[in-house]
């Protein structure tokens, strides 16, 4: 399995056909070096709540890859309305899809959907875990520490994705406590430096996580 990071929490999960993003926000994102259109074959989107950093360009790469939403009950609604294909599913949830399987992990937050001068319910928030080709990955989507995340060290992770930022999630400490909850077998930040309100040093995460921590660079794939 590839996984290439684009920058925030913005994802991209290759294996075979199967080619997902998560919560790809690229147009917007001052830290993202791609743009939507070099985004091609795009099987899935996962998208983890409504806010803009993490629906981004959702709409846009769904259309023109007729790709295949994966999102809770409001946001999936609130896309079929635009005419998108979506697949609705909620927190605590596990699906088969062709592709593999995929269970949706709760996240302490908000989910509303910025719609011109209104915000739109956009559910709760979440994560999601994605299994495929016998590797399970974790993107925690934005969230505040919670003891539930004791829980995914039974799905044995074997890459989990951990806002480190601060403000709106998780800082570098809550990170930490969330690895030895999680166990996951290698770690990646994410959800920090972005914005002047997220400044977080990722060496610092890595220095005191008590798992593997690997740091990725915008556009750095890894292989697992
Ligand atoms: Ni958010
Ligand atoms: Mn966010």
């Amino acid at each position: 399995m590839k996984l290439t990071f684009l920058g925030h929490s913005a994802l991209l999960i290759e294996e075979g056909n199967f080619k997902g993003l998560v919560d790809p926000f690229i147009s917007g994102n001052p830290s993202c070096k791609i743009r939507v259109d070099d985004l091609t074959g795009i099987s899935h989107i996962f998208v983890t709540h409504g806010h803009g950093d993490h629906m981004g360009d959702t709409i846009d790469i769904a259309r023109k890859n007729q790709s295949l939403i994966i999102t809770n009950f409001e946001i999936s609604n609130y896309l079929s309305r635009l005419k998108l294909r979506t697949h609705a599913m909620h927190i605590g949830g596990r699906t088969k899809f062709d592709f593999g399987r995929v269970k949706m992990t709760s996240a302490l937050h908000g989910s509303g959907i910025s719609d011109g001068d209104n915000m739109l319910c956009g559910g709760n928030p979440g994560g999601f875990v994605i299994e495929l080709g016998g590797k399970k990955v974790y993107h925690a989507g934005d969230t505040g520490l919670t003891y539930d995340m004791k829980l995914l060290e039974d799905e044995k992770i074997d890459v989990a994705f951990l806002p480190i930022g601060g403000n709106y999630t998780m800082d570098i400490d809550d990170a930490v406590k969330a690895c030895d909850f999680i166990k996951a077998k290698i770690v990646v930040p994410m959800h920090y430096n972005t914005f002047g309100l997220i400044s977080a040093d990722p060496q610092i995460f890595k220095n005191k996580a008590p798992s593997e921590v690997v740091i990725l660079d915008v556009n750095e794939t890894m292989i697992v």
